[in-house]
């Protein structure tokens, strides 16, 4: 016999957990070894330049650390493949976003933390994955992490290369609004904040 034993969590004491959970997902492959951490810690500098009250600053926070936990469920032998992968393989790393949003889904209060998290590859024009949402359907908080997450990857180092600068990594993200792909004026905001961490 055990006690029910019920308490609720403010969403600062979930993202104590949920931090966490970033460095396991992190630690689960060597191109990702601080990925998670350096998206929530963007993520943070980014909400408090829009001035977000404390609530949603704690959501975007959680869904930054937890936006990539799909990939817990992608075997390594495919996440570790340095090139060559097989169209099967490439899918089924593109499925990890809708794992993110198959666990997170079934948490209480987790329905903005949800949608923001699980639709990081989701592109504006509706050629990301893996629902293919648009612009009617991202929010811009999601839009946001949609940017922090192709900043972070490219500007972090990996096993085989060396991370871009920030103002490489801008120019590249300003082609990507400039074709419809991102939202312009995050990527012009990220800018100017991260413009002197190089
Ligand atoms: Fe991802």
């Amino acid at each position: 016999m055990l006690p029910q034993v019920k308490r609720e969590f403010n969403y600062q004491e979930i993202h104590q957990i949920s931090q966490i959970f970033s460095r396991i997902i992190d630690a689960k492959s060597p191109f990702t070894g601080s990925h998670s951490r350096g998206i929530s810690e963007k993520t943070g500098f980014i909400c408090q330049f829009y001035e977000f009250d404390d609530v949603t600053y704690w959501k975007m926070r959680i869904a930054a650390d937890l936006h990539d936990l799909g990939k817990l469920a992608i075997p390594n032998s495919i996440l570790d493949k340095p090139s060559g992968l097989t169209r099967k393989e490439f899918q089924i790393i593109q499925s990890h976003p809708f794992y993110t949003r198959k666990i997170l889904e079934r948490i209480d209060g987790f329905e903005d933390i949800t949608d923001w998290a699980a639709n990081h590859h989701e592109k504006l024009d509706g050629s990301g994955y893996p629902y293919g949402l648009d612009k009617n359907d991202l929010d811009f908080n999601s839009r946001i992490l949609a940017c922090v997450d192709i900043y972070q990857a490219l500007t972090e180092d990996r096993p085989y290369r060396k991370g871009m600068s920030h103002k490489d990594a801008i120019k590249i993200m300003n082609n990507m609004a400039a074709e419809g792909l991102i939202e312009p004026s995050v990527t012009e905001d990220m800018d100017s904040i991260f413009r002197d961490s190089d």
